[in-house]
């Protein structure tokens, strides 16, 4: 799958990309190798449950994050987002342009009704970038741990409704 946006190719992982995914993100060879892995186990599914994508940047042809639309449930109609990006490319729209494209695809093609994400507290670009997309605040859980990061943090509940969010 590949979704294409002015600046930004989002597409699945490749083996090619772990040089890039290394440089770009703190974690070693095995762990992403493993991770690649497990992606493309799911790319070949006719309900896939996870769309973890890379985020390409389309000037240098650099992996340079990525972006998930993670534990979709189709039934219920909702899906948690993640998200990262190489330190070098913060704060140049990157990912507000990368989360619109997401929400599109999750709200437009996979019919969901509703995106989640939750984020710590301390996290001031991801609380940040999170509001300007017009999710709402939902609340915050007390040293809760996100199902991929192990790490116990106060987190802040977002949630963005289809029918808040005004698809093309
Ligand atoms: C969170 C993250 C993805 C933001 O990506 P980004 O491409 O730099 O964000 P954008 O440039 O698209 O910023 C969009 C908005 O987010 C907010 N924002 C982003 N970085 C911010 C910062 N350092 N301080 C305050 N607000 C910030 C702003 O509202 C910004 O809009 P503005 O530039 O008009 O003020 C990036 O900082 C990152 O990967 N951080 C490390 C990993 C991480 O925290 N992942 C999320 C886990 S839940």
């Amino acid at each position: 799958m590949k979704i294409v946006t002015p600046r930004l190719i989002l597409r699945e992982f490749q083996e090619k990309d772990i040089a890039d995914i290394i440089a770009n993100r703190n974690s070693n060879k095995k762990e992403v190798k493993s991770q690649i892995l497990l992606n493309q186990k799911e790319i070949g599914k006719e309900k896939r449950e996870n769309y973890s994508l890379g985020i390409e940047l389309k000037s240098n042809h650099k992996l340079i994050g990525e972006i998930d639309i993670y534990r979709v449930d189709r039934f219920i109609g909702k899906a948690t987002m993640g998200y990262w990006l190489g330190e070098d490319y913060w704060r140049q729209g990157i990912m507000y342009e990368a989360v619109q494209a997401i929400i599109e695809f999750a709200f437009n093609k996979l019919k969901l009704k509703r995106i989640e994400l939750d984020t710590s507290t301390k996290n001031i670009p991801s609380n940040g970038l999170i509001k300007k997309l017009g999710f709402k605040y939902e609340g915050t859980r007390r040293k809760y741990h996100g199902p991929k990061t192990r790490i116990w943090h106060n987190a802040n509940f977002y949630g963005l409704l289809a029918s808040e969010y005004k698809t093309k």
